[in-house]
């Protein structure tokens, strides 16, 4: 734990968004692709080096100006590496991998998709694609207030990177997703999909949030975690592991299937619901964001998922969520984008322990959002004492990337 008055806040050391958020409406993930030969990488790292000095947007630059209301018109940047990609820049991560195997082998891999039960005929080609080897060597997240601003924020990044023989592709973007909070009437970010607020619950960390009660070592390399003193090596110091996924959200499914548990209500339960209902049922909040409470709130519910054993010392499972809703080609869906420190112990656990386990009790049948079940399966509603429902799944994997944001010390060591 950071000791003494330093805050985590002002950190020029940590890259933004991972504890400071880039609250914008419009994002970009750009691809970064290179054309320099491996074998003569200094392109790379005169790059990155300017990167760092140029664009890259670091925690207290986000909490700063957020602190004296100077956020318009701002542009925000982060940079983060694929295994590959930290391999070309610098041969020393070769070595420095090696325990590291769900980054190292990326997140759509053969040993990820297999362990997420992802189906590799389901992800778009050319998509965020970045297991070892590949050509994406990292993403550059960029955030804008407006869609003019964000495009001519990718015109200079490319326009760089092109003078040293990278391409950044632009075609991952989330344009506008946001909706005001009905209190505060902030804008906040929608997962506009199946229409529900998202990024609400989020972990309070120590050393960033004044009532934080998570270890930074959860969330952030080289700091004391749940489960002790921090055992990673110098060069984490300040980085996170970033998931990334394209998720779509495949309406045809889910609407359909909210109006099947309204009739079964009334059928089976002789509840009264309306397909607002349902869907707060299978989410765990309304669309507003309220949690529900008591007999409403399902333990299939996702959040009842993603929070199944987050209390006291199992407080391990914890993920930072920053992900915003993309439309394209008339689909729909969310680029699921989160830190943390650890992507076995966190997301994939959430994901394969929690999420896709349909069987194991308490958690009566697997969720009803993310659950990566490619048959149909059944959740026991009103916490097994109703009946069950059939459900299938509404979310498709389109996309996956583990990347790992350096801190901004190791960016300026790699392009030396
Ligand atoms: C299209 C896919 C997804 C949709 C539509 C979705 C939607 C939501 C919504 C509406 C909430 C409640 C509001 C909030 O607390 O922000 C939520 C919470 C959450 N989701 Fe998702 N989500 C998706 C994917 C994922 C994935 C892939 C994971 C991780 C494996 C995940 C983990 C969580 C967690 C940890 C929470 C907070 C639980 C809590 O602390 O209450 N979600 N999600």
């Amino acid at each position: 734990m950071p000791g003494g008055t330093f805050s985590l806040k002002e950190s020029d050391n940590i890259q933004g968004d991972i504890l400071a958020p880039f609250k914008k409406r419009h994002f970009a993930f750009l691809l970064i692709k290179y054309q320099f030969d491996p074998a003569n990488n200094k392109p790379g790292r005169d790059w990155i080096g300017q990167m760092v000095k140029e664009f890259i947007s670091t925690t207290w630059d986000v909490v700063k100006a957020v602190r004296d209301n100077d956020t318009d018109g701002r542009l925000w940047t982060n940079l983060s590496f694929t295994a590959g990609g930290l391999i070309v820049v610098d041969k020393r991560f070769e070595q420095r991998l090696g325990e590291l195997e769900a980054f190292r082998e990326g997140g759509s891999s053969d040993r990820t998709l297999n362990k997420l039960n992802d189906r590799r005929g389901d992800l778009q080609s050319n998509s965020l694609l970045g297991d070892k080897g590949s050509e994406v060597m990292g993403v550059i997240k960029i955030a804008a207030d407006d869609q003019k601003l964000l495009n001519n924020h990718i015109r200079a990044l490319s326009q760089l990177a092109g003078s040293f023989g990278i391409t950044l592709d632009d075609s991952v973007r989330s344009e506008g997703q946001t909706r005001p909070d009905p209190i505060t009437g902030e804008e906040k970010a929608i997962e506009s999909g199946f229409g529900f607020r998202d990024g609400i619950s989020q972990p309070r960390i120590m050393g960033y949030h004044d009532d934080g009660i998570l270890q930074p070592g959860e969330f952030i390399l080289g700091y004391d975690s749940e489960s002790g003193l921090s055992t990673s090596p110098d060069w984490m110091k300040d980085g996170s592991f970033m998931v990334l996924r394209k998720l779509e959200q495949n309406l045809d499914v889910w609407k359909p299937q909210l109006s099947h548990i309204v009739d079964e209500c009334k059928n089976r339960l002789k509840l009264e619901i309306n397909t607002d209902k349902a869907a707060a049922m299978l989410i765990g909040r309304t669309k507003d964001g309220e949690l529900l409470t008591g007999h409403e709130l399902e333990r299939f519910a996702h959040v009842s998922k993603m929070t199944t054993e987050n209390t006291g010392l199992s407080n391990r499972h914890r993920i930072i969520r920053r992900g915003v809703s993309y439309s394209e080609g008339g689909k729909v869906g969310l680029l699921f984008n989160a830190y943390m420190a650890n992507i076995e112990e966190q997301f994939e656990y959430l994901q394969t322990v929690w999420a896709n386990d349909k069987n194991a009790p308490p958690f009566q049948g697997a969720d009803p959002v993310i659950g990566n079940v490619h048959e149909p399966f059944e959740v026991a509603v009103n916490q097994g004492r109703g009946c069950r429902m059939g459900l299938s799944k509404a979310v498709v994997t389109r996309g996956s990337l583990y990347t790992f944001v350096p801190s901004l010390t190791l960016l300026r060591e790699i392009a030396r």
